[in-house]
């Protein structure tokens, strides 16, 4: 077999990880699903999702892959030889295909907004949502985009792990921070700026319903990409002398820092709960933004390629995680692969991406919603229920404490122990069962 690759370093993780988990979840979903769910109390559900529920997993999930130097298949089946634990990484490559496939949909929509910004469509006289409309029907469009932006990320991931993914991220990450810098300070002066930033951050407890915190949870899985084994990939690249606990905590920050600078993008502009929400919001608003703005277009260029640089290293990730289970466990080699499974997922986006407008049929059935609600929120948060039960009652509190002193000594602390403890025995395990059970029971398959 060939030799893994590894990280060049801790700073080389931290930035590849926050590659994968900033992407369309923090700046396209994030800002639409606080908006249909409420505003401010889902924000304030949301980060406390983040620190009580996926942050352990996070962190259970890069010990995981760190130990066993494996894809999420193959480290269940090292870890808990002869059993059926291989099954949750089994879960994950599925869910990885799902993922992949309606996410390189919305990522090819930053591609053709490229496009349109560069040709100065984007400002020639018609309006954000006449122009989106318009797209969204365009079935062929659609299509040839999802393609398009696949193709991206199937050249990326064939290139490898230093070479591919951690250059991606090194740059991409400063400058988006910078770009929403600026639009956040612009956006803050137009005169219904407080009613939005009001509706966003003041939360109206009475606005809570088990369905707000279901998509609460399953945003936080989905935005820091967890249940399904993402991490677990990445974290196999880690060397033995990182320390893995601050690395999961640094890109924990990172992420929840960028979706909540997201939301002060949007909701200054809509001054209130948005009128029409769905995955269109950020498209829509945004281009808003850049049709006043001054030097509007040349922003919007600059934000749609970092969108789409984002969006790569989101991708890249998904199908490092189903391309590792193939090369390692298949032996496949690394460009066959990735290429194969970056085809056969464009072609299962195919039926997303026909469903926003173009197919009348699959347009009713939400086909992108639903197949984001069921792999986006539902799979991962069972994948993370699963990880916790395995941690707790197989694999052992003592082997997982002996595997992350390896470049920490978070293992002789007791605050450490006792909250990972009662985390993965208790807390995890209790609320994402309750979730999971309210999702089957009601059958309430799209919040
Ligand atoms: N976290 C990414 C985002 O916010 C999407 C993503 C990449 C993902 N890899 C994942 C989500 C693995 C779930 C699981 O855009």
């Amino acid at each position: 077999m060939q030799q893994r690759g590894q990280w060049s370093s801790k700073l080389g993780f931290i930035l590849a990880a926050s590659g994968s988990a900033i992407g369309l979840g923090n700046i396209w979903r994030f800002p639409y699903v606080t908006g249909a769910n409420g505003g401010g109390a889902f924000v304030f559900l949301y980060i406390l999702c983040v620190l009580i529920l996926a942050f352990p997993v996070m962190i259970t999930e890069l010990v995981i892959g760190r130990t066993a130097a494996k894809n999420p298949v193959g480290a269940f089946h090292d870890l808990a030889p002869r059993s059926v634990w291989w099954l949750v990484g089994g879960l994950g490559v599925l869910t990885g295909f799902a993922i992949l496939s309606y996410y390189s949909v919305i990522a090819g929509w930053t591609l053709s907004y490229i496009l349109k910004a560069a040709t100065g469509a984007l400002h020639a006289g018609k309006g954000a949502e006449e122009i989106f409309n318009s797209f969204a029907a365009d079935g062929v469009s659609q299509v040839v985009y999802l393609f398009l932006f696949m193709a991206l990320t199937v050249y990326v991931v064939a290139g490898g792990v230093r070479n591919g993914i951690e250059k991606a991220a090194r740059i991409l990450l400063p400058v988006l921070f910078v770009l929403m810098l600026c639009i956040i300070g612009y956006v803050l002066t137009l005169p219904q700026a407080m009613d939005g930033v009001k509706f966003y951050l003041y939360p109206d407890f009475s606005k809570v319903t088990a369905t707000t915190v279901m998509m609460a949870m399953g945003q936080a899985f989905f935005s820091l990409s967890l249940g399904m084994g993402a991490m677990i990939t990445y974290g196999s690249y880690i060397r033995k002398t990182d320390n893995l606990f601050t690395s999961g905590l640094s890109v924990t920050f990172f992420d929840t820092f960028i979706a909540l600078m997201a939301g002060m993008m949007i909701f200054p502009v809509l001054g209130g709960a948005p009128k029409k929400g769905g995955p269109s919001l950020i498209f829509e608003v945004l281009v808003d933004v850049f049709q006043t703005m001054p030097m509007g277009q040349v922003l919007a260029l600059v934000f749609f390629i970092l969108l789409a640089i984002a969006a790569l290293t989101s991708t890249v990730s998904l199908l490092e995680v189903i391309s590792a289970y193939l090369i390692d466990e298949k032996g496949v080699s690394r460009k066959k692969a990735v290429a194969s499974l970056g085809i056969i997922t464009a072609v299962l986006g195919i039926p997303s991406a026909l469903s926003l407008g173009s197919v009348d049929l699959l347009t009713r059935w939400n086909v992108l919603g639903r197949v984001d609600f069921v792999f986006g929120n539902l799979s991962l948060t069972i994948g993370g229920f699963l990880m916790c039960l395995f941690v707790a009652y197989k694999w052992g509190l003592k082997a997982f404490m002996a595997a992350i002193s390896e470049g920490s000594h978070m293992h002789e602390s007791s605050v450490f122990r006792v909250w990972y403890g009662v985390s993965v025995y208790l807390v995890c395990p209790v609320c994402m069962a309750g979730m999971i059970l309210y999702i089957l029971i009601t059958g309430n398959t799209l919040g």
